[in-house]
């Protein structure tokens, strides 16, 4: 397939044309690319060897991560609300990860961290298993088309692999606008061993305590539910009682090798 590609040399943007052969990248996904110059944004191509958190920060403190940031306000309001914690929070979108790094400074808070990053590639190169205190996914692109529905992010081999990066009674949270992705996640999740249901049902209209992201507050202001799933990896089943994590197969897994070829 021939796609469309905006590829980054030094500090120059360049569209050009680039040969893809990973059969699930379906769709060109043009992006121009603005370098990104803050203190707070980690270049991905420092993911030759899982990270090191405390030097990054400078600080050991327990682990978040947001999948998805988009353009940083729910990261920044939790980071605000969670001095105790570091945050890293990614997005393959560059403007977006562009716009949360202007917050993060902007607000000066010094527990935030942006990658522009795949989920899996991060989870696969940069994470050590059992080093999440907590996984947030606020809105992911839905994909309401039945026919498009395997390109959704969270699927079932997602959730395996997730479990092992998650510490024993870390939090996994999950929110959508979309009925049909909360019904099948809900499904998904309840089968898999390693993963507790913190709610009394499947999922909840409102979470205590929890930001509400640029997406979410849209959906709610033209009357919209939100469905929230909160989830813990269960601390009573050891990481190596956990199914063996899928090779993650999924639309834009390949995003990375694509963007940078
Ligand atoms: C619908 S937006 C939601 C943004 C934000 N979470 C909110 O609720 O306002 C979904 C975001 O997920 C990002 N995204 C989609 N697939 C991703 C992936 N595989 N890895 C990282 N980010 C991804 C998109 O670029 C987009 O910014």
């Amino acid at each position: 397939m021939n796609c469309r590609c905006a590829l980054r040399f030094g500090h120059s943007t360049v569209a050009a044309y680039s040969r893809i052969d990973q059969q699930h990248l379906e769709e060109p996904m043009t992006q121009r690319i603005i370098p990104i110059t803050s203190t707070n944004f980690i270049a991905d191509r420092a993911l030759d060897n899982p990270l090191d958190w405390g030097a990054i920060f400078g600080q050991t403190r327990p682990l978040a991560l947001e999948i998805g940031c988009g353009t940083g306000h729910f990261i920044l309001e939790q980071a605000l609300r969670r001095p105790d914690m570091n945050f890293v929070a990614i997005d393959i979108y560059n403007k977006g990860c562009l716009k949360t790094c202007a917050k993060i400074d902007a607000a000066g808070v010094q527990n935030v961290r942006v990658m522009r990053v795949e989920a899996r590639w991060l989870m696969e190169k940069g994470l050590q298993p059992e080093s999440l205190a907590a996984v947030y996914i606020n809105c992911p692109d839905p994909w309401p088309k039945k026919r498009h529905r395997r390109r959704r992010l969270v699927n079932r081999d997602f959730l395996i692999s997730l479990a092992h990066y998650l510490v024993p009674g870390g939090d996994f949270f999950f929110s959508t606008d979309f009925d049909d992705y909360a019904e099948d996640l809900s499904g998904q999740i309840r089968g898999l061993p390693g993963y507790r249901n913190l709610l009394q049902s499947d999922w909840a209209h409102a979470l205590a305590g929890y930001p509400i992201s640029k997406y979410m507050q849209r959906f709610l202001d033209k009357g919209q539910p939100i469905y929230f799933i909160h989830h813990q990896r269960d601390p009573a089943v050891s990481r190596h009682d956990l199914p063996s994590p899928a090779v993650q197969r999924g639309f834009r897994v390949d995003w990375h090798k694509a963007e940078n070829d």
